[in-house]
């Protein structure tokens, strides 16, 4: 069969100069993380071509035999380093998780709390356009005002006053530590299910350096490409006793056939996840971000809570003249890849926001460490005190892909075979 280059060049060009671009880059997306050669291999096997509709021994397709093998070691290495009762490894991603924990836990009108979306919350948590919005009614908590941590008193006054029927803990700007077991017992208080969301912190909580919600929540749901750095896609963990429903809304609730080659790569990545190397790296992780959230602070930049626990932290730009969106462009234009993002009370529009997000998984996996975080920060000092000049951009953009030379992070004919 002829490959990729041959039959298609335009795109086989498009994803060899993201390749370079992702090479050249300093990458500061939260939610994003570079997978392995291995994980790549998984996910572009034949197993595309494979129909398994159903699960493990029960499916509705002839010649699942292989695919059985490579389902049933998903979800034992899931359960493994999670030590959950029960895996479902189908999620096409976190939001699908989220849908089918959602759909198999509430009815239409159910009240739903969790956290504001400009506090840190995510749009499947009950965001008004979103199916979760449209089906359910959301009550949001959110951060104390002074502390900017999350206001576990008003969570519990809205708990009771409310009584809803879903909790939701997770966020994907929360820069601080989440007490699940706080979230658990407000919960039980009100005789609430408790969800919790850790899309963005599985790899830190699988490594041991987050507090895990597993043994406390009913539902456990995350993306797989984020710290935990697999593909992209998504996984369900729950208690034993809702294992069934949970199958059931994935397939054939809100999905058709699995996508098996995802779900291998998947495997590959719950198998890196018990290493050494995976828990240093989670380790590294956390402590680039709290490196580069200091240097930022010592600059001038105010940082939401003052701080960060986790792989992520927020930058109030309201005192430097300069709005998330201008940020975000002028340090693409450096080199520099990152999102605007609402803080907490932002009085400007989620299009336009008051705050950059910063997250340190992406250069951690290609082995960055504090010197290389002094010289980011840097960098983006510079490039938002300058950033009306055009020179001083280019030259920023050349050092950085200097930099990021001497940590490559793909063999080229390893990730793109011609
Ligand atoms: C907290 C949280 N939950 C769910 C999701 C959805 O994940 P996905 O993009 O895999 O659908 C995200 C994505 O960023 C997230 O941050």
């Amino acid at each position: 069969m002829e490959t990729l280059k041959y039959i298609d060049p335009e795109i086989f060009e498009a994803i060899r100069e993201e390749i370079e671009r992702q090479q050249s880059n300093v990458e500061l997306i939260a939610s994003e993380n570079y997978c392995s050669t291995a994980v790549l291999q998984a996910q572009g096997s034949i197993l595309t071509n494979k129909y398994a509709e159903g699960y493990p021994d029960k499916r509705w397709y002839a010649g699942c035999g292989k695919i059985d093998i490579v389902e049933k070691l998903t979800v034992d290495r899931a359960k493994e380093i999670f030590g959950a009762e029960h895996a479902n490894v189908q999620p096409h991603s976190g939001s699908q998780a989220n849908m089918a924990v959602l759909f198999s836990s509430l009815t239409p009108g159910n009240k739903i709390l969790s956290m504001d979306l400009s506090h840190g919350g995510h749009l499947t948590h009950g965001f008004k356009k979103n199916f979760s919005g449209q089906l359910y009614k959301k009550i949001t908590y959110g951060v104390d005002k002074e502390t900017e941590y999350i206001d576990y008193a008003e969570l519990r006054a809205l708990a009771k006053k409310n009584n809803p029927d879903l909790i939701i803990a997770g966020a994907s700007s929360y820069p601080r530590e989440i007490d699940f077991v706080k979230f658990k017992e407000i919960a039980d208080e009100v005789g609430a299910l408790f969800l919790a969301d850790i899309a963005h912190i599985a790899g830190l909580i699988v490594a041991g350096l987050h507090q895990d919600p597993v043994p406390y929540a009913d539902f456990v749901t995350t993306s797989t490409h984020k710290t935990l750095r697999g593909p992209r896609g998504g996984l369900i963990l729950c208690k034993s006793k809702y294992a069934s429903k949970i199958d059931q809304y994935i397939f054939p609730g809100i999905q058709g056939g699995p996508l098996m080659h995802v779900i291998a790569a998947k495997a590959v990545a719950f198998k890196e996840a018990k290493t050494k190397e995976f828990r240093e790296c989670q380790s590294q992780t956390i402590k680039n971000a709290k490196s580069l959230a200091n240097e930022l602070k010592e600059k001038g930049y105010k940082i939401v809570s003052g701080g960060t626990d986790n792989h992520l932290f927020l930058v109030d730009l309201t005192n430097k003249n300069i709005s998330g969106r201008e940020a975000q462009e002028t340090l693409e234009k450096a080199g520099i890849v990152l999102n605007r993002n609402m803080i907490p009370f932002d009085k400007r529009t989620a299009n336009d926001p008051s705050g950059i997000r910063i997250g340190t998984p992406s250069v951690t996996t290609r082995g960055m460490k504090e010197p290389e975080m002094s010289q980011i920060a840097n960098w983006i000092d510079l490039a938002l005190n300058g950033y009306k000049d055009n020179n001083t951009l280019k030259t920023i953009k050349s050092e950085v892909a200097e930099l990021c030379a001497t940590f490559p992070i793909y063999n080229v004919d390893t990730a793109l075979v011609d």
